[in-house]
């Protein structure tokens, strides 16, 4: 048997993701009209023999809850939401929770990060672990060395795929290989994990034995010793000791940190989409459809006027009321929102609730990785007629009767 353990992470770690993480985890931020952990849990239906599926984090159980009930019964995979009481790391929420992972008795845990975006290709990174006989296999990929150190950046034999040497976001350049955040292990990784912990411990006690130490520590924070992360503690001291190997994808793989990204992300999956799911993408074909251009997803709630028109990269969520004459490209439209007669909305992410006026304009130049690259409305904005709003991010319950450029609005 196999599981699958995807780490959710709590309301702290989102604030680069403000403010569309406000009211919503990130982890369940629609991209491609389907919450973001939900492409994760959707490739993990493709492992043979998969038992249970759980996400681990430190949000409250009440904001997971309706999601995991209604994943598990369409997938007919249990899911389960693990609430740590504090954040433990990446490695450490995994311990945590180890004899709930164990209970159907594994022989392999996959593990992966909700905020990467990827063709999760599972069940070949499983045949190349066996293949490999290790205790891990990572996820990897060439990126441009400029980017590289915004990861784990690492050397692998080319011959062996074994993991060589690993370095958490170094300062100075050391490979353009780079660490997905995509895992697969045997249940010996609890032993790494706990190897870490009892390690931190014992210098803790030792320090608490010696005076200079206890000085010496007293200046330099130490972590508690059931905060475990995986890359530093257990990648890093377990590199050249063929225990772990690497698995490089030539598909496409993105993080999901900022707004920005999300929008960038939520195109690669619609066009995913084509080939694994074709019947959620709108094709336009009904006398009363809008006129579809590329991948586009409409939730079947929303209306949209049948001389609106839609794409490419669009995706729009429940309720959502669209006029006519409407132009909508390269955004997200979150729930409830409307947008009247001849607006337009370009490289954007429309908050929930949001409100539109008749031919206002919600754009921007759409440079993913810049900060107002993307036009961001929190939720519930409203932006009056012919109001122009571009390169900005409008923070929620805000009134724009004037346009604005390169402005974050409080
Ligand atoms: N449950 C739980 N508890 N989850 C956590 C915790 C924790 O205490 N800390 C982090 N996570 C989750 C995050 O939500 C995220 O999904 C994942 O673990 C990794 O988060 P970070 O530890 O903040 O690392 P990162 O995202 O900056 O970088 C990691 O991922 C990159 C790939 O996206 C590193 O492993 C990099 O090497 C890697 O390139």
């Amino acid at each position: 048997k196999v599981v699958a353990v995807i780490m959710v992470g709590g309301p702290t770690k989102g604030t680069r993701f403000r403010p569309l993480s406000f009211n919503t985890p990130k982890p369940l931020f629609p991209l491609a009209g389907q919450p973001m952990v939900h492409h994760p849990i959707s490739a993990c239906k493709r492992i043979p023999n998969l038992a249970q599926i759980f996400l681990i984090g430190f949000y409250e159980d009440r904001e997971f809850a309706l999601y995991v009930s209604s994943i598990s019964n369409e997938l007919r995979v249990p899911v389960r939401y693990l609430k740590e009481d504090k954040p433990h790391g990446s490695a450490g929420g995994l311990y945590y929770f180890r004899d709930l992972i164990m209970e159907d008795n594994p022989s392999h845990i996959f593990l992966l990060n909700c905020d990467v975006c990827c063709n999760f290709p599972l069940p070949d990174m499983l045949d190349a672990h066996k293949r490999y006989g290790g205790m891990g296999t990572l996820l990897v990929i060439k990126v441009s060395a400029e980017s590289a150190n915004q990861f784990g950046e690492l050397v692998a034999d080319t011959s062996t795929k074994e993991l060589l040497h690993y370095t958490e976001k170094p300062e100075t350049f050391v490979s353009d290989l780079i660490n997905c955040g995509v895992y697969i292990f045997t249940p010996d990784i609890f032993r790494a994990i706990e190897g870490v912990s009892t390690h931190r411990k014992e210098r803790a006690n030792l320090r608490r034995l010696s005076s200079f130490e206890a000085l010496q520590s007293s200046t330099r924070t130490t972590l508690p010793s059931d905060f475990v992360r995986l890359d530093q503690d257990i990648l890093s001291p377990l590199s050249g000791k063929k225990q772990l190997y690497t698995f490089e994808t030539i598909n496409f793989w993105e993080q999901i940190k900022t707004p920005g990204m999300s929008l960038k992300c939520s195109a690669l999956y619609l066009a995913q989409f084509r080939s694994t799911s074709p019947h959620l993408l709108a094709n336009g074909d009904g006398t009363e459809s809008p006129v579809i251009i590329g991948d586009v997803y409409v939730h079947p709630s929303a209306k949209v006027h049948p001389t609106a028109k839609i794409g490419p990269n669009v995706s729009i969520s429940a309720n959502v009321r669209v006029g006519s004459g409407a132009r909508l490209i390269s955004c997200i439209v979150l729930d409830d929102v409307e947008i009247k007669e001849n607006a337009v909305v370009l490289n954007s992410i429309v908050g929930w609730k949001s409100s539109l006026g008749k031919w206002a304009r919600i754009q921007a130049d759409g440079d993913y990785n810049s900060k107002l690259g993307v036009t961001i409305l929190g939720e519930a904005v409203t932006v009056e007629d012919e109001v122009v709003v571009t390169n900005s991010i409008i923070l929620p319950n805000k009134t724009l009767n004037v346009s604005v450029q390169d402005e974050i609005i409080l």
